[in-house]
């Protein structure tokens, strides 16, 4: 598994340290979060906080494992003061590509927007347009967009549209494996 050990130069490492991704890093099926939260740098690992708490239900809901899943962060550092910046992205692009290429993947799910125009590098993309057509190609496999579950927390009636989104990487998942 990829491990980050220095990130000579990034000025953007202000709440270090870099917290890596969980999961099995050759899963198929990989999911691409915003940023590390206070909960994730004091665990060390990825959606331990109250948006993990929705993501893992969903994905439960939705005939998935968490143990069968790779997770990662668009950003590995938490972010100064709470979303990640632009420069923040790219600087963590390295990282990202190395995270997502360690293995073949056949789908990228991107929780929210942020996600998304990292793994596209298409900063015009939004979740709730992207969400609304077919999962499409990009280098690293299928780009299933999604909520962001920190977004389903605030707004509860929209956990189905996860639950669907999750289920559908399933199901490409499963018909192409
Ligand atoms: N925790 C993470 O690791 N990533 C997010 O995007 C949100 C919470």
């Amino acid at each position: 598994m990829p491990t980050i050990k220095h990130c000579p130069g990034c000025p953007y490492r202000e709440f270090g340290p870099a917290i890596g991704p969980r999961g099995d890093p050759t899963s198929p099926i990989v999911l691409v979060g915003e940023a590390p939260g206070a909960k994730e740098v004091k665990k060390k690992k990825p959606f331990v906080g109250p948006a993990g708490d929705v993501l893992w239900k969903a994905v439960a809901e939705a005939g998935l494992h968490e143990a069968d899943l790779f997770i990662t962060n668009s950003v590995a550092c938490r972010p100064h003061p709470a979303r990640p910046r632009v420069g923040a992205i790219r600087a963590c692009q390295g990282r990202l590509a190395k995270d997502l290429g360690a293995s073949p993947r056949l789908v990228v799910v991107a929780l929210g927007t942020t996600a998304l125009r990292a793994v596209t590098g298409d900063s015009r993309l939004g979740v709730t347009e992207a969400r609304r057509g077919p999962p499409f190609l990009s280098r690293w496999g299928l780009v299933v967009p999604t909520l962001h579950p920190a977004r389903v927390l605030r707004r509860p009636s929209e956990r189905p549209l996860l639950v669907e989104d999750l289920r559908s990487a399933r199901d490409i998942a499963v018909h192409r494996s």
